[in-house]
């Protein structure tokens, strides 16, 4: 898709939540209708500390400035099937229109028995000791979300997370650092195409750089930045789970052409076993979705097979 022949780009107003409210019932509501309507809300005040979120930057930043040959210490093995690694598409001359054009660093930060730190770089220092704190405040803030988000479907606060992901010390966390260096073409290439996440769901912390656009009711909204909110996007799996009531957002990156872009999105998947299906009271509903192994849907995706 050409950024500069599809359609308007607007600054829209995409849900930002409050959760330093005292009233719980009004941000689950709010975080509930952002899901139903657009599939993205942004979280300020969300109890991840200002301090801590500079510190993931920095780190990752520092890793991403290292010389590439250092990089490479993480690297994505060739053949390897796991997703874990860094890995460069953005410096590549032939890079064509339609490609993504960006670089990334993978690596699984929760549960424990999924977590290989060969992947994860030694420099600088203090990368790990910081990723495992963010590690565990992430997952306290996707909890009361996907709380929030079970109960908007009239389920207990546990539902997504036990029965859709298969628990919170099952469901797996992974980092996935973006790094878009500048494009002197910002127009005519996306640093990531159109998509909606095969992941259940994406929790963003992007930088000053804008470049995060979501896609509503025929139009590309850019995502205003915020500093220090949180972006939550939400995938294919919570789409299926909750029978078609949230939303999995189409969205695509754009790249600047003089500043380095970049984001921290940690996502939450379902071990490749679990079948994904809609919850089982929203199953009196006639289901919309058939039940599918996360494997399975991840492979059908991937190599652009039908889906229902
Ligand atoms: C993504 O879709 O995974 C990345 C979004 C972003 O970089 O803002
Ligand atoms: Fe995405």
């Amino acid at each position: 898709m050409d950024v500069e022949r599809d359609q308007i780009v607007s600054t829209g107003p995409i849900p930002i939540v409050d959760l330093s409210q005292t009233n719980e019932e009004l941000m689950a509501r709010a975080v509930v209708k952002a899901s139903q309507e657009w599939g993205v809300f942004q979280v300020v005040n969300h109890e991840i500390p200002e301090e801590l979120l500079r510190r993931l930057q920095k780190v990752g930043r520092q890793f991403f400035e290292l010389p590439e040959k250092e990089k490479e210490a993480v690297a994505k093995p060739a053949n390897s099937k796991d997703i874990q690694g860094y890995a460069t598409n953005s410096h590549k001359e032939d890079t064509q229109d339609g490609a993504d054009r960006s670089d990334h660093l993978f690596h699984n930060i929760s549960p424990p028995s999924w977590i290989d730190y060969r992947y994860w770089p030694k420099n600088p220092p203090h990368y790990r000791e910081v990723n495992e704190e963010y590690a565990r405040h992430v997952k306290k803030l996707v909890e009361k979300i996907l709380g929030w988000l079970s109960e908007g479907l009239g389920l207990d606060r546990e539902a997504l997370i036990k029965e859709g992901f298969g628990g919170g010390d099952t469901a797996v966390y992974t980092m996935k650092i973006n790094h878009y260096p500048p494009c002197p073409k910002p127009g005519l290439v996306l640093g990531l195409q159109p998509h909606t996440d095969i992941h259940g769901l994406t929790i963003l912390v992007p930088n000053e750089i804008p470049g995060l656009q979501v896609f509503k009711d025929d139009q590309w909204f850019d995502v205003e930045y915020k500093p220090y909110a949180i972006v939550f996007l939400i995938g294919d799996p919570i789409l299926r789970m909750s029978n078609g009531k949230y939303k999995n957002v189409l969205h695509r990156t754009t790249m600047d052409k003089e500043k380095t872009r970049m984001s921290w999105a940690v996502l939450l998947k379902p071990t490749y076993d679990k079948v994904i299906r809609p919850l089982t009271k929203l199953d009196d509903e006639a289901p919309k979705f058939k039940p599918i192994t996360y494997g399975d849907h991840v492979y059908r995706k991937v190599n652009n097979l039908p889906l229902d």
